[in-house]
């Protein structure tokens, strides 16, 4: 990027950061997997390799950037020149998840929509959300309008000031999330709700809910795909490195756990008690969350509200990686702005057209069992993600060295966590990667039976 900028202060590193984090990852899929994979049994999964790998990882990616002054593909190519490959092998992650991206992106403004035309009531049906993603038009409708308003504000060069405004919304949105989960404890029922996703129950740790943690960890904290190295290359020098990955952490943990909290207690309370109502997947915020607005006095105004800001979270983070995506091409092709945005907009949609009928006219394709966008999902985040976080881990444990990134760290700070670090980075990250990614390869095959 020529535009060599940096944060003015480390809040704002720490907040410009942490909302391209917190996107659809924290509010729509932590609370699914959560569901699915056994609720305090995952959330436990996920809080471990949270401060263990997800720590590491930032911390890395942040300091790889700082020091170089690079973005992914020429930082790599910096740090060792026969690693370039991972770079590149970064930068495909979000070209994968963008077009996906945008189909959940069009099911929020539809939602959007339903509240601001008053139909919370409708909404609130047993088969409203599957009659609707099953159809045509409409969703592929809503994936034009949230793809096209995406590309027109990254082709403008507006995002900074979307950014800006979304770091007022943000506060609503954690506030108005809390008030509505203290809310759904009230029900009747929901408490078990609260108990299954609080208590865990360690007969219940498989392979397969660890692979899903750590994918979650990925996606919900943008690693493994260069954008926090990117960030690191705009971060101060002297801003304290360590307690800024803490801090995005904490932010970014903490708006999942909500958002579980609000989900997991309500399909409890609303399903009196049936647990096969927490398998539904990729569809259950858009099942659950009406129905706790339907029997909420101005439910149809919160709902409204919630939809609004979730809206805004997922537009942030979809800019953010439509801006990756359109700075690489832009870095290697030497076209203008306005042409490379065309291309990925172009590209993108028809991408993602698959992803979305993938419910209904394409309902028949599977791969690999999965249905499109759950390929895509699964082929991003529990592939090609630990294995560009492997490498990482290989560079700079053992080839660079961790020294490189614990000076850095140091340069602006004390490095509290230092001898944790080593050990993570060096032996623990990259044995427990290879044997989920190798596990999880055989198991797909089906070599192997998880
Ligand atoms: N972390 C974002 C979320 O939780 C999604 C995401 C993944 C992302 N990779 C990104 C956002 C890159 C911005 C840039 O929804």
């Amino acid at each position: 990027m020529q535009e060599k900028t940096s944060f003015t202060s480390k809040l704002g590193f720490v907040l410009a950061a942490a909302g391209s984090a917190v996107g659809l990852g924290n509010l729509w899929r932590f609370p699914y997997l959560a569901a699915k994979y056994g609720g305090g049994t995952f959330l436990f999964i996920y809080l471990i390799v949270a401060i263990s790998f997800g720590f590491t990882l930032m911390l890395t990616e942040i300091a790889i950037g700082r020091k170089t002054g690079m973005s992914a593909v020429n930082a790599y190519h910096a740090l060792d020149k026969r690693f370039t490959f991972i770079g590149y092998l970064s930068a495909l992650v979000p070209i994968i998840i963008f077009p996906y991206y945008c189909v959940i992106g069009g099911w929020v403004v539809k939602y959007l929509t339903v509240y601001l035309s008053g139909m919370a009531k409708p909404a609130a049906g047993d088969s409203y959300f599957t009659n609707f993603i099953s159809g045509t038009s409409q969703p592929l409708l809503f994936l034009l309008i949230f793809i096209a308003l995406t590309s027109v504000i990254v082709a403008m060069g507006v995002e900074k000031g979307v950014e800006k405004f979304s770091k007022i919304l943000m506060p609503f949105l954690v506030i108005l999330s809390i008030g509505i989960a203290i809310y759904v404890m009230t029900i009747p029922g929901a408490m078990n709700g609260v108990i299954y996703y609080l208590k865990p129950d360690f007969s219940k740790i498989s392979l397969n809910a660890i692979l899903a943690a750590l994918g979650q960890l990925f996606y919900s904290m943008s690693l493994a795909m260069g954008i926090m190295i990117t960030y690191g290359s705009y971060m101060k020098k002297e801003d304290d490195l360590e307690s800024s990955v803490t801090q995005i952490e904490i932010f970014d943990t903490g708006i999942a756990f909500i958002s579980g909290l609000i989900i997991i207690p309500a399909v409890f309370a609303f399903s009196g008690g049936d647990e096969s109502a927490l398998n539904s997947g990729a569809g259950l915020m858009f099942i659950t969350l009406p129905k706790v607005f339907a029997n909420m006095k101005m439910g149809g105004i919160l709902g409204g509200a919630f939809f609004f800001l979730v809206f805004f979270a997922a537009l942030t983070s979809s800019i953010s990686l439509m801006e990756t995506i359109v700075s690489i091409i832009k870095e290697k092709t030497g076209f203008s702005r306005i042409t490379v945005c065309i291309l990925v907009f172009v590209i993108s949609l028809i991408m993602a057209i698959p992803s979305s009928l993938g419910y209904g006219l394409l309902s028949g394709i599977q791969l690999l069992g999965l249905s499109i966008l759950d390929f895509f999902d699964f082929i991003s985040n529990s592939l090609l993600m630990p294995i560009v976080a492997l490498f990482t881990c290989f560079v700079v444990g053992h080839i660079v060295g961790p020294k490189l990134v614990i000076d850095e760290v140091e340069n602006s700070g004390s490095f509290k966590r230092k001898k944790l670090y080593i050990i993570i980075i060096k032996y623990i990250a990259p044995l427990f990667l290879l044997a989920i990614l190798i596990s999880s390869i055989l198991n797909t095959f089906g070599v192997i039976s998880l």
